[in-house]
């Protein structure tokens, strides 16, 4: 099984491919499947920079494309000091695929750890959908 500090080694190493040239902030994530698999990606800044997309976005993205729906644990690499916890969009598109994950922050002073459900206990759900019909 992947060990946190393996995910956290493929987080740091997302934060190396960062695309940052506005905010200079880079950051990478590293998401495990329920079976194990894990999917990497860093943040990609735009000049039209509210199309930017988060690190931990990305890597939900990849690993719903390559068909997982399912997670254990997400770890977050930003090269601060202070560990950042998933912004809240970033907690809002996790979430939808259920609140029951570890996410890990580390930086180069800091590791901190929260369960998403914590992060967002209100997440919007797709069972709202439909209640004003
Ligand atoms: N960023 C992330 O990648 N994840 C977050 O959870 C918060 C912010 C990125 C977006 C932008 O490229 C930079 O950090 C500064 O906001």
């Amino acid at each position: 099984m992947t060990q946190n500090a393996d995910l956290a080694t493929v987080a740091r190493e997302m934060l190396r491919q960062a695309y940052a040239p506005y905010s200079g902030y880079r950051v990478g994530a590293a998401l495990e499947t329920e079976s194990g698999e894990v999917f990497g990606a860093c943040n990609v800044e735009n000049a039209s920079y509210g199309l930017t997309i988060c690190a931990e976005r990305a890597a939900a993205a990849k690993a719903v494309s390559a068909g997982h729906r399912r997670f254990r644990r997400l770890v977050v690499a930003t090269e601060g000091d202070r560990a950042a916890p998933p912004c809240g969009a970033c907690c809002q598109f996790v979430a939808e695929f259920g609140g029951d994950i570890v996410v890990h922050s580390v930086a180069k002073k800091e590791k901190l750890s929260w369960l998403l459900k914590d992060l967002i206990p209100h997440a919007f759900q797709g069972g709202l959908l439909g209640a004003g019909k």
